[in-house]
C-alpha cells in the first residue's frame, strides 16, 4: 500500500510542528480563533460548505512581527467556536498575487467554494509602488484550493493602485462584487459595484458610494448587504480625523444604511456613516449569510501598528467572537454573539451582586463571561484587573452624561461613546486571556478591546457600584491551544 500525501498536506504538517511549539499560550485566546503559528490579519471567505463553516485568514506564516508577505490560513468549525486548523490554503505563487494574497471573500454553489481576493503585486521605483488585481480561485473538496488558470479576472488598469479586498455575493442569475478603492490621486476613498453572470467577465456598473472629504483617503474591506429590506454597506475607511469620542483608532470600520436598486445599482443613503464598535481593535469585518439566514459578522480583532505584545511569543492577531447582525427600527446594527456562545459556556462560578473589594471574583485560565444588571439610576465602576496590579480595565457608567466607558489604561487607554439603556442597563462581558468583548444592552453598542494582563485576572465593583445582579461564568477552552 502506498501512502499518498499531498505537498500541501507535507508543507503542513512540516509547518504546524514546527511552530506551535514556539508560540507561548500566555496572551493566546482559549476561544477566539488565532493563528497556530505566525501572524493574521482580517477575516477572509467565511462561508459554510459541507456542513462546516470555513474562516480564511490574512496569514504570514513566516513571522508573527510583521504581515509580511500574506497567504491565505484556513480553519473550520462546526459550530463556530471549536475551530480546527487546516492547510494554508493560497500561498502568494503567481505574478500578479507574488507579494500578497490579500484579502478576499467567498460564495458557494454546485458544491464548490469560490473565492475572489486581490492579488498585490509591489513594484520598486516606480511612479505606483503597487497594483492589485483581483483573482479567482475555488475548492471541491473544501481544504484544496486551485487558482483559475486565466487570472487576474479584474485588471482594473483604470483604477490602480488601490483597488482591493472584493466581496461577492448572487442576486437571480448575476453575481455582484464590491471592491474597496481610493481616487483623485489617492485622496478618497470609495466602493465599486461590478456585476458578472459568470465570476470571470466582470463588468462596473456604478460607484457604489464615495467619501467627500470627510471619510477618508482609502476604503477597505466593503461589504454590502440586505437587511429587512434596507442595505448596508459596511466598510473599513482609513484617514478619518478623530472627532471628540469618535474615529479614535487609526482605522475606523463602519457603515451607512441606504436602499439599493438591481437595475440602476444606485445606492441612495438613509444614514450617515456610524462606528460599528467603540472599542480599540475592530477592523476589516467580513459578513455572509448563513444556512439559517442569519447575517453573521467577524472582525478582525487588532488593529494596524499595535504591536501587540503577544508578537514576541510567535503568534499576532486572533478574530472576534463571530456575531449576529441585525437591524434596528432606528436603522442601527446591533450585535450579538451568535447562540453558538453556550457551547463555550462552562459553570456558573458566582450569582449575586457584591463583589466589591475582598469578595473580588478570580477568572479561571484568564477567560469568563460577566452578565451585569442594574437599574440604571446611578454610575457603575466593573474593574478587571491582573493580580500583579499592572494591568487594569475599566469599564464604566455614567449616568448623568448617560455614557458608557471602557479604559484599558497606558496612552490612548480610554474609549467611550453615548448609550442610554433601553429599560435596565445590561453588560455582557466576554474576557479571553487577552481581549475583552462588552456588548451592552441588546447589542445596540459594542466594545471591542485587546488589554494584556501577565497574572491571573479578577474581577470586582467599585465601592459605589449599585447593581441588581452579576452572573459570572467560566469558558471552556475550544480552540488549540499551544502547550507553553
Ligand atoms: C485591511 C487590509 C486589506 C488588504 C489586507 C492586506 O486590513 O489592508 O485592505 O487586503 O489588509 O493584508
Amino acid at each position: 500500500m502506498t501512502l499518498k500525501i499531498s505537498i500541501h498536506t507535507m508543507l503542513f504538517m512540516l509547518y504546524f510542528c514546527k511552530s506551535s511549539a514556539d508560540v507561548n499560550s500566555m496572551y493566546y485566546p482559549r476561544y477566539h480563533l488565532a493563528p497556530p503559528y505566525g501572524w493574521m490579519n482580517d477575516p477572509n471567505g467565511f462561508s459554510y460548505f459541507n456542513n462546516e463553516y470555513h474562516l480564511f485568514y490574512q496569514h504570514n506564516p513566516n513571522s508573527s512581527m510583521e504581515p509580511g508577505i500574506t497567504h491565505w490560513g484556513h480553519a473550520k468549525s462546526t459550530d463556530l467556536f471549536h475551530w480546527e486548523h487546516l492547510p494554508i490554503a493560497m500561498y502568494p505563487d503567481q505574478w500578479f498575487d507574488m507579494t500578497g494574497v490579500f484579502s478576499g471573500s467567498a460564495i458557494v454553489e454546485n458544491d464548490t467554494m469560490y473565492f475572489f481576493y486581490t492579488g498585490n503585486l509591489n513594484h520598486a521605483n516606480e511612479e505606483h509602488d503597487h497594483e492589485q488585481y483581483q483573482a479567482l480561485a475555488s475548492s471541491a473538496d473544501g481544504v484544496n484550493v486551485i487558482k483559475y488558470k486565466n487570472n487576474p479576472v479584474i485588471n482594473g488598469s483604470e483604477h490602480q493602485p488601490n483597488i482591493r479586498d472584493p466581496k461577492v455575493w448572487k442576486h437571480e442569475d448575476t453575481y455582484y462584487m464590491v471592491i474597496g478603492n481610493s481616487f483623485n490621486n489617492n485622496t478618497l476613498g470609495r466602493v465599486l459595484l461590478y456585476s458578472s453572470k459568470d465570476m470571470i467577465s466582470w463588468e462596473q456598473v456604478s460607484v457604489l458610494a464615495e467619501s467627500d472629504g470627510m471619510l477618508g483617503y482609502m476604503w477597505e474591506c466593503p461589504d454590502f448587504f440586505e437587511i429587512n429590506g434596507l442595505f448596508v454597506l459596511l466598510f473599513s475607511p482609513q484617514g478619518i480625523e478623530p472627532e471628540s469620542d469618535k474615529y479614535n483608532n487609526l482605522f475606523q470600520t463602519g457603515y451607512i444604511v441606504g436602499t439599493f436598486d438591481y437595475v440602476t445599482h444606485r445606492f441612495n443613503p438613509i444614514s450617515k456613516f456610524k462606528e460599528l464598535d467603540h472599542g480599540h481593535d475592530f477592523y476589516a469585518t467580513q459578513t455572509f449569510l448563513d444556512s439559517q439566514d442569519r447575517r453573521i459578522l467577524i472582525a478582525w480583532f487588532s488593529m494596524w501598528e499595535q504591536n501587540y505584545p503577544e508578537r514576541i511569543y510567535g503568534w499576532a492577531g486572533q478574530m472576534t467572537i463571530p456575531r449576529e447582525l441585525t437591524l434596528s427600527p432606528e436603522n442601527d446594527l446591533i450585535q450579538k454573539p451568535v447562540e453558538e456562545i453556550a457551547v463555550v459556556r462552562d459553570n456558573v462560578i458566582y450569582t449575586g451582586k457584591n463583589i466589591y473589594r475582598s469578595e473580588a471574583i478570580a477568572l479561571n485560565d484568564n477567560t469568563g463571561e460577566i452578565t451585569l444588571k442594574a437599574r440604571p439610576s446611578s454610575n457603575i465602576e466593573l474593574f478587571i484587573e491582573s493580580e500583579d496590579d499592572l494591568a487594569k480595565l475599566t469599564i464604566s457608567y455614567d449616568y448623568n452624561e448617560d455614557l458608557v466607558i471602557l479604559d484599558r489604561g497606558g496612552d490612548d487607554g480610554v474609549r467611550r461613546t453615548q448609550w442610554k439603556p433601553i429599560d435596565i442597563l445590561i453588560w455582557n462581558i466576554f474576557i479571553d486571556a487577552s481581549s475583552i468583548e462588552l456588548f451592552c444592552g441588546y447589542g445596540e453598542v459594542t466594545f471591542s478591546s485587546r488589554f494584556f494582563p501577565s497574572g491571573n485576572i479578577t474581577v470586582r465593583l467599585s465601592n459605589e457600584s449599585f447593581v441588581d445582579e452579576i452572573i459570572v461564568a467560566t469558558m471552556k477552552r475550544t480552540v488549540p491551544v499551544p502547550e507553553d
